[in-house]
């Protein structure tokens, strides 16, 4: 009801197609005559090739096409324009400053084909970039080619493989815990091996008699994300990387999380063997409707032999690609990554510097946990009342009482200008929300976001039920929209 009311005062004009805007004969130039004789188009391109029909391309005025772009522009949300607690595919905000870097004509404008000694300043970057990626993680071998976390996860495994091929070992197994992203397993899967999930306790942490169980020698990798998709810091990692190096297996450590532990600890330090780093949710990366984004990854000396090529590296002061490593895997992208991205991870870590990327950590806590204890108030957090970077509350005590589900409390967010957190991952936490403040959002904004959340547990569930009722779509089949996206426009 609420919602076709508000559809019904909705001023369409601002929201439909330019195609459905057009009308005959609308212009926004008038182009002067010209001075110079007229020629027939078929005296200057051959026939053949000339269309029969002009394009139906809609005619407007210029302030229709204006507000058009204008109007689509602010359908969606984004971080510049809302608070966006989205746990796990977090993008953090993107500093302003590092955009303008990263757009420098001296970045912008260098083809992939250029000599090296014509883009030594960007090589040298690269290679920086690199020995910083390596320190931060304490893992010193670095490929900045793959262009996302998963797409990271993947080339690391595939290291792997190279590295039980060149060992002659018949490696099959790949284990992730049940809270790991989706992209874990589906990595695995797509380097050929088999994964099998290993079960989280009742703290949220790895179950260990379950690892213990699934832990052998056909096991080549064990992944883990730490701190977790619940939020939690796993302290059994060392044990972990103990018990799965002494039988001859890999850590991999998804490094989603890094936010919650710049400088505090390395993954190297705690017993990983490669790890990938997601710049958009760490050192401030762009990663919007799946790219263009980066997943950098780093690994230990017995495994860099087999990482991508080319890797930069510097030769009696001059920075060059190297692609002579015999056992690396190959490329997994073109040219050197997706330098644009790099270039804003390179800028915002040189900003920080090492304090700096401490405190942006310690803030990350801070946030999660102050907003937490709001939260904790009116929404169970089954994992407890601390977190690290992120949190999970559950929504099934409002669904068994009042048949209210996570989706009905996202989906109503919307209608007061705060985007959705992530509902129902992980999977081992019912109703989940998932919700991840950043370092980035004030005291206001965690207030603002916690009130409002609390006022919608208490709303009706018939309300609930129907939202978003202000969107311009309000819950669309998001299995159909996902598998079967309609890309073009038609007229019906
Ligand atoms: C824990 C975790 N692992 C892996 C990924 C995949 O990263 P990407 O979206 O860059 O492919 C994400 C998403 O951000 C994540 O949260």
């Amino acid at each position: 009801m609420l919602r076709q009311q508000f559809s019904m005062s909705r001023n369409h004009l601002s929201t439909q197609l330019l195609f459905e805007l057009s009308r005959s004969g609308r212009r926004a130039v008038r182009f002067p005559a010209s001075d110079t004789p007229d020629k027939p188009l078929t005296d200057l391109i051959p026939s053949d090739v000339l269309a029969e029909t002009p394009p139906p391309l809609p005619e407007l005025a210029e302030p229709e096409v204006v507000r058009h772009f204008s109007n689509l522009s602010t359908l969606n949300m984004s971080v510049d324009t809302h608070f966006y607690p989205l746990g796990s595919c977090t993008m953090k905000y993107n500093p302003k400053r590092n955009e303008r870097l990263a757009s420098l004509p001296g970045f912008l404008e260098l083809h992939p084909y250029q000599p090296e000694d014509t883009i030594q300043g960007l090589l040298g970057l690269l290679f920086e970039l690199q020995s910083m990626l390596a320190e931060i993680s304490g893992l010193p071998g670095v490929s900045l080619q793959p262009a996302a976390g998963a797409h990271g996860e993947l080339a690391a495994l595939m290291v792997a493989a190279a590295y039980f091929r060149d060992l002659g070992e018949n490696r099959t197994v790949v284990l992730t815990p049940d809270s790991s992203h989706g992209t874990n397993p589906a990595s695995a899967a797509m380097a050929g091996f088999d994964t099998v999930t290993v079960k989280s306790n009742s703290q949220g942490f790895v179950d260990m008699g379950d690892l213990a169980a699934k832990l052998g020698h056909n096991v080549a990798v064990f992944m883990i994300t730490n701190p977790n998709t619940l939020g939690l810091f796993d302290p059994q990692v060392g044990q972990i990387a103990g018990l799965v190096h002494e039988l001859g297996g890999l850590i991999y450590l998804d490094g989603a999380n890094m936010n919650a532990i710049l400088g505090k600890t390395r993954p190297g330090d705690f017993g990983a063997d490669m790890m990938h780093f997601n710049p958009h949710k760490t050192f401030s990366g762009p990663h919007g409707g799946g790219g263009p984004g980066a997943g950098p990854i780093c690994v230990s000396h017995r495994l860099t032999p087999y990482l991508p090529k080319p890797v930069v590296i510097k030769d009696q002061g001059h920075y060059r690609l190297d692609f002579d490593r015999p056992k690396s895997i190959g490329r997994v992208r073109s040219f050197f990554g997706n330098v644009g991205v790099l270039i804003r991870a390179y800028a915002y870590i040189r900003t920080y510097g090492p304090q700096g990327l401490e405190d942006v950590s310690e803030n990350a806590v801070l946030n999660a946990n102050y907003l937490l204890s709001k939260v904790r108030h009116f929404l169970p957090t089954p994992h407890g009342d601390r977190c690290m970077h992120e949190f999970v509350a559950s929504a099934s005590k409002l669904k068994k009482e009042r048949g209210v589900t996570a989706m009905d409390l996202a989906k109503r967010l919307l209608d007061s200008g705060f985007h959705a957190p992530t509902v129902y991952f992980p999977l081992t936490a019912p109703e989940a929300m998932m919700i991840e403040p950043t370092e980035t959002e004030s005291k206001d904004t965690l207030d603002a976001f916690a009130q409002t959340l609390f006022h919608v547990t208490g709303e009706t569930a018939e309300l609930l039920h129907e939202a978003p009722h202000t969107t311009l779509i309000s819950r669309p089949d998001e299995v159909q929209a996902a598998k079967k996206p309609r890309m073009k426009w038609s007229a019906q």
